[in-house]
């Protein structure tokens, strides 16, 4: 594995595996997450896939094509939403995880899940604690990162680098982040 890879396995991956693990993700359930395009996000739709869930994911138009790639069924964020994924998923969404930061994921995700325990976020949002969201456990671990590791050299699980900077280049990397539609994620290299 490439140490670009690799640094965002152990960061995002795992924020995304600990946080599916906390609301009990697995076969059998539809699970919706918001930012399925994004650095955690994207991760979450491969391990929930892994898992044997059914993912419907958010994102803009243009990154349709590259959740569907990634095994989830693609829905556009903004007005209309709730809609959109009853659409997408007519036998119910039984989780909810949010790694996009807006509230209006969180207000979908309580009108879709029935259970408010199944739905939390990975974002700090301090409308999550007035809304009743769970923030949920990223905690890591050796063990989890193995599990990582080992969907990864299956072919399970593919890492998406939109661009690997040089650190002196930091600067770009930032304005990247800054705009809120990362596919993947942005790494900083030091040779
Ligand atoms: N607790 C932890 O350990 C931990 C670790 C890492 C990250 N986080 C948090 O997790 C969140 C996601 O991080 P990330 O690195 O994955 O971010 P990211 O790569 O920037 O992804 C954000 C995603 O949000 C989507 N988005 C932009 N505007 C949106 C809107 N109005 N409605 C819905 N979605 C929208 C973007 O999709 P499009 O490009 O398709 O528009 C993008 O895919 C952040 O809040 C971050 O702070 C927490």
């Amino acid at each position: 594995m490439p140490w670009a890879e690799a640094g965002v396995l152990s960061a995002s991956g795992q924020t995304a595996a600990a946080a599916l693990a906390t609301l009990g993700v697995g076969k059998g359930d539809t699970v919706l997450i918001h930012g399925a395009g994004g650095g955690v996000g994207g991760f979450a739709v491969q391990i929930a896939v892994a898992a044997g869930a059914t993912v419907v994911g958010t994102a803009s138009e243009p990154n349709h094509e590259h959740l569907r790639t990634l095994g989830a069924v693609p829905v556009s964020y903004g007005d209309g939403l709730a809609e959109r994924v009853r659409a997408a998923a007519p036998d119910g969404v039984d989780a909810a995880l949010d790694a996009s930061g807006t509230v209006a994921a969180l207000q979908a995700s309580l009108e879709l899940v029935s259970d408010p325990d199944r739905v939390g976020t990975v974002s700090f949002q301090p409308a999550a604690d007035q809304l009743g969201v769970r923030r949920l456990s990223t905690e890591r671990s050796p063990a989890l990162l193995t599990e990582l590791t080992e969907l990864y050299t299956a072919g399970r699980l593919r890492v998406v680098l939109q661009q690997a900077c040089p650190l002196e280049h930091a600067a770009d990397a930032h304005r990247a982040v800054e705009t809120g539609h990362v596919r993947g994620k942005v790494v900083l290299t030091v040779d």
